[in-house]
């Protein structure tokens, strides 16, 4: 499975990027508005940092979408043009895959939106888990559908959980066999962490210190 963090931020995507657990990044709009940086020079540093960096479309059109993918796709060959889930997003996608530029298709929230996006030519598709349940659906159970079809098919499509509040997304998402998940800085740091580590290593070190 691979992890990839969900940020704009590239010292956040710099430190857990030397834990050697990270394979990627997911920018979108907001996040890249909430750090203020310049776009492009984002994305640069973070190619420079791991090999996928998901750089989002802002035009909603199809001659927009596919300035934007020839233009974002020809700064680094890490980059990932990230296309949302829409019929102009569809044009797109197979636009790129004609061009074989890698794409990650967004705002996900259905199975036939993924099957759609898979068989455009989407390289990744991002079913957002966190906003289903924020409204008051289990996000998971789109997750659990998606890799059910998946496991009938030969889709070369990688399937990458998006959205993700906490670490039971991830085990979960682990358990479903998902490729991918992105994973908010926040919550990265929650992940290697257990109050019986502190307090076994707390011990460790006293017990040490005792013969010394
Ligand atoms: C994924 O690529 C998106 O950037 C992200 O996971 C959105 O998550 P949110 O619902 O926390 O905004």
């Amino acid at each position: 499975m691979k992890f990839f963090m969900d940020t704009a931020n590239v010292d956040q995507v710099a430190e857990c990027a030397a834990w050697g657990v990270l394979d990627g990044v997911t920018t979108n709009p907001s996040l890249v508005a909430k750090e203020g940086k310049d776009f492009k020079e984002t994305v640069l540093k973070m190619c420079e940092l791991v090999p996928n960096v998901s750089a989002q479309v802002t035009a909603t059109d199809f001659e927009g979408m596919k300035k934007q993918a020839d233009e974002y796709s020809s700064w680094h060959k890490h980059v990932v043009v990230k296309v949302p889930m829409t019929t102009e997003g569809l044009k797109t996608l197979s636009y790129c895959r004609e061009k074989g530029i890698r794409t990650n298709t967004t705002l996900i929230f259905s199975a036939s939106q993924a099957l759609l996006a898979a068989k455009a030519g989407a390289s990744i598709i991002s079913p957002f888990i966190g906003r289903l349940d924020d409204a008051g659906e289990d996000g998971m159970v789109l997750i659990a559908e998606i890799m059910e079809i998946w496991s009938q098919y030969n889709f070369e499509t990688e399937v990458l959980v998006a959205s993700t509040r906490h670490p039971r997304h991830i085990i979960d998402a682990a358990r479903l066999g998902a490729h991918i998940a992105t994973i908010p800085y926040a919550l990265f740091q929650k992940l290697p962490n257990h109050p019986l580590t502190d307090s076994g290593i707390e011990k460790f070190v006293k017990d040490w210190e005792s013969v010394q």
